[in-house]
């Protein structure tokens, strides 16, 4: 074959695979079997290898996958990805439709959709080619997720027909029920963390490195949205755009309704709110958008949604079933949580087999028995909770739930503390669940993100007596850990074994990953590591406001609890719990054995990113919402410029940095004692920028390029 009857036969077989891609997915109209597809498909990966200058990016052997995206690089979004107003009654939405036809004189009709569960994208495409696919993020900068789009389906690589040369279309990508839980299952095979629903699940797959397991987990795309400088020149309505772009590749709902009275739209609402059931993936509501453009202008925008859309809400989902039995969980701190196995019964989805009771006044106030009929509700996290029962059906013999008095994994007496409703184990050393609960903790992503131990591996060193607290973990030695292995049960969703099991073991490769982790784990910065240590009450966002007043560990431990509690967002409550952490010997012992070890206990000094030392020996506290800077972006910009970050006024701060909506007990703060404050601008001068491309502010109106 020569090199031009290549060229000619790619761009054929290119053309032939995407439209019948479009009939088959879009249309669901195949006009050719699967095994055809496949041999065509084959060819044309075959000719693209021998001919690698004739494979485009958009050709259809990309769908399969292959790609690696080491780090997804974040993109401002050309035109800002807003939201949508939310209702969650008729009577909201017979507002919206009043207040409408206030500031319209003329008939208006609404484009009435369905409400995809997804996360929202965006695809850009430049003549007729899908060349960037950016997630929302935070509306303003998304991350570029092409290379892992562009194995989905019902997104078009390359378009056919009138389109225009630049445009964008919004849309929602949806993880369809059947790939949800086909995923689970592998999951619980592998004894890997579930996913608690197709939203979730589909955004886990858009972030994973290896495009052809995002190609394999089959998700799914719906758009419902265009973007472009002279939409209004083109079309007239919003409904006439979609029908468009239906027409050049995208997959648009077939569940589309305009309608023009408010019982119209009533109708479309109730029908959805029980044929939802039927549908292959999630909706949590119905979309009403006015369907003329020249309208849609009139109404314009607030900040952060447009006036002349909003968002129905289906009430969440609830089913009755019989309280079989009541477990008792125990946390890392020890805290005892009741939790109700169910009769199992299909919920929004997926089988619910357990639901959370909270605590001991939960189960009292609503005087549950054993066998009562509950009713249970599921929201967006994995375990349901209970709203109701109905006690007409609880048997005369049936036996109140009895809170425990033990711990149901160490046998100790529980404790409550004074007020709390929370029954606790006091036994924290020397229960497993706690200690395990407390290690895993530590290796965890956000703390010391040691990846390679988790799955498993914690209860295997625990149970072989190779860890007793977090600092043991330094003491682990490549012989130590190669060639262990034992079966750990796999438990499903709702954390009831399976019945199946997994081997853990460590061969080679496992047992030197780990030893490489944690001496990696030693350059985790100080705020990870004192969020690491688990002390209640101090989360991410606290463990770094604390590490942002004090320079080490030491320093931390000396502070009083008045010293504590006098730095912002930090109360009484978390200082208590800092001091009593510290004034355990056995937390000095490991602090001391984990400072022996090399990890950070002190903030770095020297800043290697540092731009400039402008702002050596300044502390400046950050307030407000800027234009030109995320909040976390401008304290970034403050230390690489060599200044200090504080999160309250006092009389050692040197500016307070102020942006719109500052609040202003801080102004008042901030006057009282003297202390400058500048603006963003004033802040810019400082570190020489002064930005030009400056994004739309949160003023209200925001006046997009749209029309
Ligand atoms: S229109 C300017 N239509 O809901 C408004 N959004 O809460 C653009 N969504 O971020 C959105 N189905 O991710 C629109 N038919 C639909 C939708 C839809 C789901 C999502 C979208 C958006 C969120 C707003």
């Amino acid at each position: 074959m020569t090199q031009e009857e290549a060229r000619q036969r790619i761009a054929a077989l290119s053309d032939e695979l995407e439209r019948h891609n479009y009939n088959y997915y879009i249309l669901a109209k195949p006009t050719i079997s699967d095994y055809e597809f496949d041999m065509k498909l084959e060819e044309l990966a075959r000719l693209e290898r021998e001919f690698p200058e004739f494979l485009s990016p958009s050709s259809p052997t990309q769908r399969v996958g292959g790609g690696i995206t080491k780090e997804f690089k974040s993109v401002k979004h050309r035109y800002p990805m807003l939201s949508l107003s939310n209702s969650y009654s008729k009577e909201d939405i017979e507002e919206f439709i009043n207040r409408i036809k206030k500031s319209i004189d003329e008939e208006v009709e609404f484009c009435c959709e369905l409400k995809f569960d997804g996360l929202s994208i965006s695809l850009q495409y430049e003549n007729g080619v899908l060349v960037r696919a950016v997630t929302r993020g935070d509306g303003m900068q998304g991350d570029d997720v092409t290379t892992n789009v562009k194995t989905i389906r019902t997104v078009p690589l390359k378009l056919h027909g009138d389109f225009p040369p630049f445009f964008e279309m919004r849309g929602e990508i949806v993880m369809p029920f059947e790939s949800f839980d086909r995923l689970n299952e592998e999951r619980v095979a592998q004894g890997d963390d579930l996913f608690a629903n197709p939203r979730n699940a589909a955004a886990g797959t858009l972030k994973l490195q290896d495009s052809k397991e995002v190609a394999r987990r089959r998700l799914d795309n719906y758009c419902y949205y265009m973007m472009m400088d002279d939409l209004v020149d083109r079309y007239q309505t919003h409904y006439e755009s979609l029908m468009a772009a239906r027409k050049w590749g995208f997959n648009i709902s077939n569940f589309i309704a305009l309608c023009k009275t408010i019982d119209e739209i009533f109708e479309f609402i109730d029908y959805w709110d029980v044929k939802r059931h039927e549908l292959p993936f999630a909706i949590d509501g119905i979309v009403l958008k006015v369907n003329r453009y020249d309208q849609q202008q009139t109404l314009g925008y607030t900040a952060k949604s447009p006036k002349w859309a909003i968002a129905y809400k289906f009430k969440a989902e609830e089913v009755e079933t019989e309280l079989k039995s009541v477990d008792f969980q125990v946390g890392r701190h020890g805290t005892i949580t009741p939790v109700a196995n169910l009769s199992p019964v299909l919920l929004a989805g997926t089988t619910v087999k357990r639901a959370t009771l909270n605590n001991e006044d939960f189960i009292k106030q609503f005087d549950l028995h054993y066998g009562d009929t509950v009713t249970v509700v599921k929201g967006g996290e994995i375990i349901p909770k209970i709203i109701g029962i109905n006690f007409d059906k609880r048997q005369a013999e049936a036996m109140p739930v009895k809170f425990a008095r033990t711990c149901p994994a160490c046998g100790t007496e529980l404790i409550q503390h004074e007020g709390e409703a929370a029954w606790y184990c006091p036994n924290t050393m020397g229960c497993p669940p706690q200690v395990k609960g407390r290690i895993e903790h530590f290796i965890g992503r956000k703390a010391m993100n040691i990846e390679s131990l988790g799955e498993g591996k914690i209860e295997l060193l625990y149970d072989e007596g190779l860890i007793k607290d977090v600092a043991d973990l330094y003491s682990l030695t490549y012989d130590r850990l190669f060639g262990l292995a034992k079966e750990i049960p796999i438990l499903d969703e709702n954390g009831i074994e399976t019945g199946k099991s997994r081997k853990v073991s460590f061969k080679e490769k496992t047992a030197q990953n780990i030893i490489d982790a944690l001496e990696k784990s030693k350059s985790v910065p100080f705020e990870r590591v004192l969020f690491a240590l688990g002390i209640r009450n101090v989360g991410e966002v606290v463990a770094k406001t604390i590490v942002a007043e004090y320079h080490d560990i030491d320093a931390i431990m000396k502070a009083s609890v008045e010293d504590l509690s006098a730095i912002n967002t930090v109360g009484e409550v978390i200082a208590l719990s800092v001091k009593q952490f510290f004034g355990n010997p056995i937390n000095l012992d490991i602090v001391a054995r984990l400072r022996a070890a090399g990890l950070q206990f002190a903030k770095s000094d020297n800043n290697t990113s540092a731009l400039s030392q402008v702002l050596a020996g300044k502390t400046f506290v950050v307030s407000g919402v800027f234009t030109n800077y995320s909040r976390d972006g401008i304290k970034e910009a403050i230390e690489a410029h060599g200044g200090k970050n504080v999160s309250s006024i006092s009389s050692k701060t040197d500016y307070v940095l102020a942006g719109d909506k500052m609040g202003p007990e801080k102004r008042k703060k901030a006057e009282s004692l003297g202390i400058p404050i500048i603006s963003e601008e004033d802040f810019e001068k400082m570190i020489g920028e002064e930005k030009d491309t400056a994004v739309p502010s949160e003023s209200e109106n925001v006046q997009l390029s749209l029309f």
